[in-house]
C-alpha cells in the first residue's frame, strides 16, 4: 500500500514530497550522506595560472585553498590550521608562496608542508616536541579534474570523477572545450538567494517548460532573434552518466551554418569542428539540437544561449556559456557561484561581446536569472507550510498515468549523444536527478574517521 512507501520510493515513481525543499531533518540527511560522498565542483584551473595563485572555495561549512604550487601542481588543502584550527588563508583569492596562520604565526608553503613554527625551540624543544617533518595542511580527501574543471569529494574512496560523469561527459565538452585549451573563466559572482539549492539543479538540468511564461518578458522586450519560448518544445532533453540536460532545435542548415547562425566566428567553428567528436558534431550538423542548459548532478550547472546584444541587425546574435554551483547554506538558502565561461583561443573581440551577453542574461544583473529566482523563493517559501508538507508534487510529464511514455525517447539515427533523450516537454531529468538523490540519501554513510589524520604526531 502507499502508505508504508518511503519518500524515496514516492520520488521514484514521479511523486515529490514538497517538504523536501525546505525541511531541516532533510538537510542533515543531504549533509550526511551527499555532500560528505559526491564530486563537488570547486573551481576551475584557468583561475589559477601561475605558481601561487589561489582561490578559497568551501563545501557546505568546510574551506579549501585550491592552489597552485611551486612545481605547478594543483592542491586543495584544507583551509584550517594545524595548531589550534583557526582558518588559515581568509582572502578569497590571490597569489602566495606562503600562507600564515593570522592566529599564533604557523606558516605553510604553497604545497601544504609547515616551514615556521614561532618560538619551536622554546615552546616545543624543537622536533623532539613537535616535528615538523611530514607536518603539512591536509590535503582534500580527494581531488580530480576534467577538462580543467577541479573538483573535490570528501570521501578517499569515492569512484574516479570520469567514473562518476559518465557518458555527462560527452556533453561537458561543448561546454568547456572547444578547442584544444579548453575554456577560461571570469568571476565567480557570487550571491545568496532564500532557495533550497536542489530547484536551480532541476531547472537547468530539464527544465524547458518553464521559458515561455517565466521569462516571456525577456523575449517579448526582443532579446532573441526568433520567438525563442515557443521553440522550446521542439528541442530535447538528454541524461547522459550523472547529468543531462536541454536542447534547442535550430533551423535547417549545415553543422557550420549552425555554429554560425549561433553566433560563432568561423575560426571558432573550424577549431570546434577539429576538437569534438564525429557523435558530438552530429548533435548538431546532423539532428539539429543546439545544447542549453544542463545541470550535473549534485549541484553544478551549465547554461549556453545567443541573445541579441546589439539592437538593430538580426545577425547580432552573441553564444555566451556559464557555469555555476548551487552551494547549499541552509535548507532555504543558496549560495549560488556563477562564472562566465569562453574558449580560451576566442578572439578577443568575441570574448568581450560574450561577456556582455552573458551580463545580459545571466549573473546577479541577469534577466532570467531574477525571474528564475522570483519563482525559486517562492516555491522554498510555499514548501515550509504544514499543508505542504503532507503534500505529493506530480512530477510525471512525460509519463502517461498507465506508465508509458508521452513521446518515445529519440532513436541513435535522430540523436548522436548517448544517455537517453526524449522531444518536447517532460520531467525527465528532474526525475533522475532526485532519483540519484535518494539512492544518496537513502543509503547511510558514515564518513572517514578523521583520527586517522590527526596531525603533529601523538604523544
Ligand atoms: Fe594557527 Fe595557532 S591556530 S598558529
Ligand atoms: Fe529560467
Amino acid at each position: 500500500s502507499t502508505s508504508s512507501m518511503t519518500i524515496y520510493d514516492e520520488i521514484r515513481r514521479g511523486m515529490i514530497p514538497a517538504y523536501i525543499y525546505n525541511d531541516a531533518e532533510i538537510f542533515a540527511r543531504e549533509r550526511k550522506n551527499l555532500f560528505s560522498r559526491a564530486w563537488l565542483f570547486v573551481g576551475h584551473e584557468s583561475e589559477i595560472p601561475q605558481a601561487g595563485d589561489y582561490v578559497v572555495r568551501r563545501i557546505l561549512d568546510d574551506s579549501f585553498i585550491i592552489v597552485r604550487d611551486e612545481k605547478g601542481e594543483i592542491r586543495a588543502h584544507f583551509n584550517m590550521c594545524l595548531h589550534r584550527g583557526m582558518q588559515v588563508c581568509r582572502a578569497e583569492m590571490g597569489n602566495a608562496s606562503h600562507f600564515r596562520c593570522p592566529y599564533h604565526g604557523w606558516s605553510y608553503r604553497n604545497d601544504g608542508r609547515i616551514v615556521g613554527l614561532p618560538f619551536h625551540e622554546e615552546a616545543y624543544g624543537g622536533e623532539a616536541g613537535f616535528s615538523r617533518k611530514g607536518a603539512r595542511l591536509l590535503p582534500a580527501p580527494n581531488l580530480g579534474m576534467y577538462n580543467g574543471l577541479i573538483f573535490i569529494s570528501m570521501d578517499p574512496d569515492a569512484p574516479s570523477l570520469e567514473d562518476y560523469i559518465g557518458d555527462f561527459k560527452f556533453y561537458l565538452d561543448y561546454y568547456t572545450r572547444q578547442s584544444p585549451s579548453g575554456i577560461e573563466l571570469r568571476g565567480p559572482q557570487r550571491w545568496r538567494v532564500k532557495a533550497n539549492w536542489k530547484i536551480g539543479a532541476e531547472n537547468f538540468a530539464g527544465d524547458m517548460y518553464h521559458t515561455p511564461q517565466t521569462h516571456t518578458s525577456v523575449v517579448e522586450i526582443g532579446l532573441f532573434r526568433e520567438p525563442k519560448a515557443e521553440k522550446r518544445k521542439d528541442g530535447n532533453t538528454y541524461w547522459a552518466g550523472n547529468g543531462g540536460g536541454t536542447t534547442y532545435k535550430l533551423p535547417p542548415g549545415t553543422l557550420e551554418e549552425r555554429l554560425r547562425y549561433v553566433g560563432y566566428p568561423d575560426e571558432m567553428v573550424e577549431r570546434m569542428k577539429a576538437t569534438w567528436s564525429q557523435e558530438q558534431l552530429d548533435v548538431i550538423g546532423r539532428d539539429g539540437f543546439m545544447i542549453s542548459a544542463a545541470s550535473l548532478f549534485p549541484n553544478m550547472s551549465f547554461v549556453h544561449n545567443w541573445p541579441k546584444v546589439e539592437e538593430g541587425s538580426d545577425e547580432d546574435v552573441l553564444p555566451f556559456i556559464s557555469i555555476r554551483t548551487w552551494l547549499p547554506i541552509s535548507e532555504d538558502e543558496t549560495e549560488v557561484y556563477s562564472w562566465f565561461a569562453v574558449d580560451a583561443e576566442a578572439p578577443e573581440e568575441f570574448k568581450a561581446l560574450s561577456y556582455k551577453a552573458y551580463l545580459m542574461c545571466f549573473g546577479s544583473t541577469g534577466m532570467f536569472e531574477q525571474d528564475d529566482v522570483e519563482n525559486w523563493v517562492s516555491l522554498t517559501n510555499t514548501a515550509k507550510g504544514s499543508m505542504a508538507r503532507r503534500l505529493l508534487l506530480n512530477s510525471r510529464m512525460g509519463i502517461l498515468k498507465d506508465g508509458s511514455p508521452v513521446v518515445e525517447p529519440l532513436g541513435p539515427d535522430q540523436f548522436a549523444g548517448p544517455g537517453v533523450a526524449h522531444v518536447g516537454y517532460g520531467e525527465y531529468n528532474q526525475r533522475h536527478l532526485l532519483h540519484r538523490w535518494a539512492d544518496y540519501l537513502e543509503s547511510e554513510y558514515e564518513g572517514v574517521d578523521f583520527r586517522a589524520l590527526s596531525i603533529g604526531g601523538e604523544p
